[in-house]
């Protein structure tokens, strides 16, 4: 980028993340839509939360409704989508805060991308693992009703690719697993390597 100089500021992510008393992250939830991403993500938010932790949660309608709102679901579309998330989150894990985001993310690049940005510790993909029938049943926003009816076009898992992840950090089976249990899971996970 020309006429463009990078700044180094005198108060680095390791001063923040020292005051912070904890180590900044973004976990990664992937998955279908219906999934339990959001779910998860909130309920893993707030048992942080209860802990002490300094967290921040990234979710896909919410985002879609302020810094994204000119994106659809055109694959170009989520690319950019998945871009400026990536780029917002590296830069409240670089605030020191332990952030979790929540989007279909539907294409391995883009995940790939996302954990280029950060330090390879500080990224945890998180794939929620449901059968698409499943996800279809449970059809809490009426979209996979609307898809197969035609009024939506590019519906994620109908006429939309979702690439499953090849190496995911944590693999969460929601079609199976209760809330508390995904929860649990991924305490022990944060535990057991150091975040918490
Ligand atoms: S993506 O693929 O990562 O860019 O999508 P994301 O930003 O996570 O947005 C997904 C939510 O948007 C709603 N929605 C759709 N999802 C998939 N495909 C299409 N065509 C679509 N249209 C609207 C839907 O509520 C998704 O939310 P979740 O929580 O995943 O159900």
């Amino acid at each position: 980028m020309s006429n463009i100089v990078w700044h180094d500021q005198a108060v680095t992510k390791a001063d923040r993340a020292r005051l912070a008393k904890q180590k900044p992250c973004l976990v990664w939830f992937t998955g279908l839509s219906g999934s339990g991403k959001s779910t998860i993500a909130n309920a893993l938010e707030q048992e942080l939360h209860r802990r002490g932790f300094h967290t921040y949660l990234l979710d896909g309608d919410n985002v879609r409704h302020g810094l994204n709102k000119d994106l659809g679901f055109t694959d170009e579309d989520r690319v950019e989508n998945i871009r400026r998330i990536g780029e917002m989150a590296k830069l409240f894990v670089d605030a020191g805060v332990i952030v979790m985001s929540a989007f279909i993310s539907p294409f391995a690049a883009e995940r790939d991308m996302v954990r280029g940005l950060l330090d390879t510790e500080e990224f945890i993909e998180v794939y929620m693992n449901a059968p698409l029938d499943v996800c279809e049943e449970r059809d809490p926003k009426g979209l996979y009703q609307k898809a197969r009816r035609g009024e939506i076009q590019n519906f994620t898992g109908i006429d939309s690719a979702y690439e499953i992840p090849r190496k995911p950090d944590v693999t969460i089976d929601t079609g199976t697993l209760p809330v508390e249990a995904c929860v649990g899971r991924l305490i022990d996970y944060m535990e057991a390597n150091g975040y918490i």
